[in-house]
């Protein structure tokens, strides 16, 4: 398992029709050593999924069958997550979360033109209205790494891409060694070593052991 990343992973949240996948797409153009990962495709394509919803119409995605596969592409550093779920990402794999927001009628505008049905379009709204996905995103994450930003309309989308590239460039700059993978970066050391892999810290302190 990788101990580093170099390049950071960037969460793109936020209520189904606020915008998630266009700005990815977007992004992922912009960022050359990125890889875009769309949660609902990635779950369809590696079948993780629980079950199915009849009342929502809607596969139910397994998060552990999701993080199982997730976790070493993570690891690798560079991706943008797209889902309007954010709470089940490791906290120590995630260097941004953007949160978009939407006017409630554009969404519903938005989603309307998805066909969603009108329970599924009014759910959507509720959420957006409440604030969900911003809230999960806080309870989550430190609050330092989580972005609110509008996604009204197609200027905005434009800002948000060139604000994401920015705080990417930014963050290479400072972080030119990469960051840890690992929790506080528990076992990091130990674990980059990889010449070293037998060798604990009991046996390099005594070597006179070792010399007989
Ligand atoms: N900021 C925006 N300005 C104009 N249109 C937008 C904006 N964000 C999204 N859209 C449009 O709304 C629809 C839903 O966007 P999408 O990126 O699929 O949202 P999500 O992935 O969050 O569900 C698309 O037709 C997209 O072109
Ligand atoms: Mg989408």
């Amino acid at each position: 398992m990788l101990p580093r990343r170099l390049n950071p992973n960037v969460l793109v949240s936020g209520t189904p029709g606020t915008g998630k996948s266009t700005t990815c797409e977007l992004l992922q153009r912009r960022l050359k050593d990125a890889t875009y990962y769309n949660i609902s495709d990635f779950a369809r394509e590696h079948n993780c999924y629980s079950g199915y919803d009849e009342g929502r119409k809607s596969h139910i995605v397994d998060e552990d069958l999701l993080l199982d596969e997730l976790e070493p592409l993570l690891r690798k550093g560079g991706a943008i997550v797209d889902w309007h779920v954010n709470d089940v990402f490791p906290e120590r794999l995630i260097d941004l979360v953007v949160v978009l927001r939407c006017d409630n009628s554009t969404l519903y505008d938005r989603l309307q033109m998805r066909k969603y049905h009108d329970a599924k379009i009014q759910e959507n709204l509720d959420a957006e209205i409440m604030g969900v996905v911003m809230q999960d995103a806080l309870d989550s994450y430190a609050q330092e790494i989580v972005v609110e930003l509008r996604s009204d309309t197609a200027d905005e989308m434009d800002e948000n891409v060139d604000r994401i590239v920015a705080w990417t460039e930014n963050w290479l700059k400072q972080h030119k060694d990469g960051v840890t993978n690992e929790l506080d970066g528990q076992n990091e050391d130990a674990s980059s070593e990889e010449d070293q892999d037998y060798e604990d810290d009991t046996q390099s302190e005594d070597s006179s052991q070792s010399d007989k």
